[in-house]
């Protein structure tokens, strides 16, 4: 099979395509690593080059050889079947070397198209769906003496699956063709059409131009330097005028910025980009909070019956503290699912439901899936998403950016903070059309929320005294993590953070269910992570979950509130987080968590930011 949750980068033009491929595909490698290839054109034959290994190993083995042309197309791969390898590596060619593609997604009839080919006596040299692809365009092209662009149509026309595609060919040097069912794909414009880029994600090309266009579901492109640029409906052929947008994130500026790493860069980044989450929504003066996206809804989500989020991993996490703070402070009934969960488990969504997407990327497939079911029953679906632009955000009826910026760790971190952020005030905006605070108590809320980039700014600062936790505890392969009310979903969010990075078997866990059989794992040693800061309603259940622990010779690492000298007293290990409201203490109360699974990670080895086994958008089921 083909990598499913790949990055692909094309490029037509005047200049040299090679340093803009390799430039892209490194860009792109948040998407897929374990194996890259190019392929050139712009002349009478294609030359191309695919290794396994990252983008790096590519370039340095290719260089010395020939690279020029102005025309071309790459990949970076994450295998979902079948080993990575030289040979499943893309581009594909076809059998006659005349056509290369990259392919982003999955061909679910190629067995049946192979078999076909196979017969007309077309030879598989690979073990991915994707060079069926290259085959059988190269198949209709002949037997039906179609032009390129036309044979690259009819091809996907009879293809079932998801794809995002880019096709140069030996025969038409100067033309690229690329189409999407499913898969992101995006086209840069530069010099009103003199170059074209295109990629997974804008972000592969940031560097040339922030003017795009999104090829919608089933639609093909044709790009040719200095022509126009057409797009076309695969079936039947449909003409429109593609819509060219700026993107308005800074997608220009990406690098590590001095840290080792990008998750690192990104947890100290925080204190920015909760406050970007919140510039021009919210006044602290008054109280009031505006959601430009969600203006024509509002109304009517302030008098729904019940709000459902779908959500997968940590995205799930931000939802379930979205109920806490919904529930509690604008008095809606709301339910949290996961996304892979909800859609088939046949659940009773009702039209008067607003149904709400969480997800960082807006590509993950599950929520993607749950959003289309919840639409077929006629609930209103809204997203809250941090990739402008992305499928999520394209699929539901209206929605809410977080503005955290592109978030490259695969482990995330401060889109997690962006979307919680997003949530409280959609809280806030909601108690205020229900009238469910007092005005005073409003204003009071959306200060605590205010201050709150100060207050993770502060957080940071026990960086020292994480580190040198994560230290003690580097041998340990089990670990607890114990919350109560919203410090509940946090301990997930901790507990997630260090499993995905460290390879630590950790435990996420409502501390009142301790005693109702996990308790049975602690024994001498055992970290047990607590956050126990005072401001939580259950404070003092907490110190008595605190005390379960130690009888069991836990290891307590305590989260306190400063100057909590009694908490503190009864750990083994303590860190001092600013005095919060409850409204707010996630937001503060997750920074040291994820300090502290950054550094077990860096302490143990791990390559933090490309995570064994995880890739940053799973656009698989
Ligand atoms: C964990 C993590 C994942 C994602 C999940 C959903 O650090 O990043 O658990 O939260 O795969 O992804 P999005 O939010 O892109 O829908």
């Amino acid at each position: 099979m083909g990598g499913v949750m790949c990055g692909i980068v094309g490029y037509v033009g005047k200049r040299s395509a090679s340093p803009i491929l390799f430039q892209g595909l490194t860009n792109l490698e948040y998407r897929g690593y374990d194996s890259a290839g190019i392929a050139l054109g712009g002349e009478s034959e294609i030359r191309f080059y695919k290794y396994k290994g990252t983008v790096k190993n590519l370039e340095n083995v290719v260089s010395g050889r020939d690279l020029h042309g102005t025309i071309g197309i790459g990949h970076t791969r994450w295998a979902t079947h079948g080993e990575p390898s030289d040979l499943n590596a893309h581009p594909h060619l076809s059998q006659d070397g005349t056509i290369a593609l990259v392919h982003n997604g999955i061909i679910e009839n190629a067995r049946t198209i192979s078999s076909m080919l196979e017969e007309e006596g077309y030879v598989f040299i690979s073990e991915t769906d994707t060079e069926v692809l290259a085959h059988l365009i190269e198949f209709v092209g002949k037997k039906a003496d179609l032009s390129f662009s036309e044979a690259v149509r009819e091809a996907l026309v009879q293809v079932e699956g998801t794809f995002a595609v880019a096709v140069i060919s030996s025969r038409n040097p100067d033309t690229m063709v690329v189409a999407r069912r499913g898969s992101p794909l995006v086209v840069g414009i530069r010099d009103s059409g003199s170059e074209f880029f295109v990629a997974s994600d804008a972000l592969a090309f940031a560097e040339h131009t922030r003017f795009v266009a999104y090829l919608k579901e089933n639609e093909i492109a044709v790009l040719r330097s200095g022509d126009d640029f057409r797009v076309s409906a695969i079936k039947g052929g449909k003409k429109r005028h593609p819509e060219i947008i700026e993107i308005e994130e800074d997608l220009a500026v990406i690098g590590k910025e001095g840290f080792d790493h990008f998750m690192e860069k990104e947890i100290f980044e925080q204190p920015r980009t909760v406050r970007d989450s919140m510039r021009g929504r919210l006044d602290p003066k008054t109280g009031s909070v505006r959601l430009g996206g969600l203006d024509d809804y509002m109304g009517r989500l302030a008098e729904a019956d019940r709000i459902v989020f779908v959500a997968c991993g940590t995205s799930y996490y931000a939802a379930v503290l979205g109920e806490y703070l919904i529930e509690r402070y604008a008095g809606i009934p709301v339910e949290v699912e996961y996304a892979s969960e909800f859609r088939y488990r046949h659940p009773l969504i009702r039209k008067s439901d607003f149904v709400i997407a969480v997800s960082q990327s807006g590509e993950t497939a599950d929520t993607l899936a749950a959003i289309r079911l919840a639409k077929e029953s006629g609930a209103t679906v809204l997203g809250i998403c941090n990739v402008v632009g992305s499928s999520i955000a394209r699929a539901t009826d209206a929605g809410v950016y977080t503005h955290a910026g592109p978030e490259i760790g695969v482990a995330s971190t401060k889109a997690f903070t962006a979307q919680v952020t997003v949530l409280a005030l959609l809280a806030l905006a909601l108690a205020e059309k229900r009238h469910t605070l007092s005005c005073k108590e409003r204003k009071r809320l959306a200060r605590e929320l205010y201050l709150v980039p100060d207050k993770i700014e502060t957080t940071l600062e026990t960086r020292m005294e994480c580190e040198s936790i994560a230290e003690q505890y580097a041998e340990a392969e089990n670990a607890f993590y114990l919350g109560r009310g919203v410090c509940y979903p946090v301990a997930m969010e901790g507990a997630l953070k260090l499993k995905e990075i460290s390879y630590v078997h950790a435990e996420g866990y409502p501390a009142g269910e301790m005693k109702h059989g996990p308790i049975a794992l602690v024994e001498d040693g055992v970290p047990v992570v607590v956050l126990a800061p005072n401001a939580a309603e259950t404070h003092e259940k907490v110190i008595s979950n605190i005390r379960e622990m130690k009888a069991r010779r836990g290891s307590i690492v305590a989260i306190v509130t400063e100057g909590d000298a009694e908490t503190a007293s009864l750990a083994n290990h303590t860190v001092s987080i600013p005095e919060a409201d409850e409204f707010v203490l996630a937001l503060i109360a997750v920074i040291p968590l994820q300090l502290i699974a950054y550094y077990s990670a860096t302490i143990r080895g791990c390559d933090v930011d490309r995570p064994r086994n995880l890739a940053k958008s799973v656009t698989v089921e």
